[in-house]
């Protein structure tokens, strides 16, 4: 199977499809032409395929907590022939705890909360990571697509610790791997966004996302849509050249 080949395109996994971001890159995919397999911990992931299977596109969803190694490792049997023609895989799925719209300070943080983080985005992505890249190598395609966060960037006052930690290592993660999988036709890049409109943000104070606004250049929160079109880059034959970077989508708030 070829990508390139202009016939069909490979099938795509986008971990936390149910909402959000994941959602969006999902649409935007599917319009696309990727065949999807949309994967989230939460069982509304099946009606948010069925809205997309209903206007034609090929779909399949699965729960999935990409907490747990076994679920992981089911997911080759759960997707049968879509995960044969698997191409581009997205790790979007991503918690970022708040207790009454606030993060929790280092020094009073527990242990459960940060390896609750580190295990869903650290973790979580290096298991179905590692689940894709027999299926890519075989298929000599793959595009890895890392959601992380301007967190793993720069100093950002809103997420926790464990959040900007786990998001800089799926940073580190990536680059490795880059370099790792180049010779095989993968391809491993990230995507950083700044604050996008969507439950995650709303789960802090409308306040402090208003301040945030004010700090912005383009002057407005981000759209998970603006991401999925990021994504779709990445996904696409013209990144092709393109490997283990990040790009930053944050209305020009953290710039290098
Ligand atoms: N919204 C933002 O401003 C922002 C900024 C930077 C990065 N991000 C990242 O973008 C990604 C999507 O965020 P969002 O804003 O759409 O958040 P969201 O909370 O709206 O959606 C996250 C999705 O991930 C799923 N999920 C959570 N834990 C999971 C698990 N263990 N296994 C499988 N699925 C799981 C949830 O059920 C949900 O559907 C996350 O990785 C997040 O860290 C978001």
């Amino acid at each position: 199977m070829s990508a390139s080949d202009g016939l069909f395109k490979p099938s795509a996994l986008v971990t936390g499809a149910a909402q959000g971001i994941g959602l969006a890159i999902c649409k935007r995919l599917a319009a696309e032409g990727y065949p999807l397999i949309m994967a989230d911990c939460n069982d509304v992931v099946h009606e948010a395929a069925a809205c997309l299977a209903n206007t034609g596109f090929i779909v399949k969803s699965v729960q999935l907590d990409v907490s747990q190694t076994d679920e992981v490792r089911d997911l080759p049997r759960r997707c049968k022939e879509l995960w044969a023609r698997l191409g581009v895989l997205v790790n979007n799925a991503g918690i970022s705890p708040k207790h009454q719209g606030k993060k929790k300070l280092v020094e009073e943080m527990d242990l459960e909360e940060w390896l609750r983080v580190i295990d869903v985005n650290l973790t979580g992505t290096f298991r179905v990571t590692q689940q894709c890249l027999a299926v890519m190598k075989r298929n000599r395609w793959g595009r890895i697509i890392n959601i992380t966060s301007q967190a793993a960037r720069t100093r950002t006052p809103v997420p926790g610790a464990h959040y900007a930690a786990s998001k800089a290592g799926v940073t580190g993660f990536s680059r490795v791997l880059a370099g790792e999988v180049a010779q095989s036709g993968i391809t491993v890049n990230c995507v950083a966004p700044g604050r996008i409109e969507s439950a995650m943000t709303r789960a802090v104070d409308g306040a402090v996302n208003a301040d945030l606004v004010s700090l912005i250049p383009i002057g407005r929160l981000g759209l998970p849509e603006e991401v999925a079109a990021a994504v779709a880059f990445f996904a696409s034959t013209d990144s092709a050249y393109i490997t283990g970077t990040t790009l930053d989508i944050n209305g020009g708030n953290f710039m290098l």
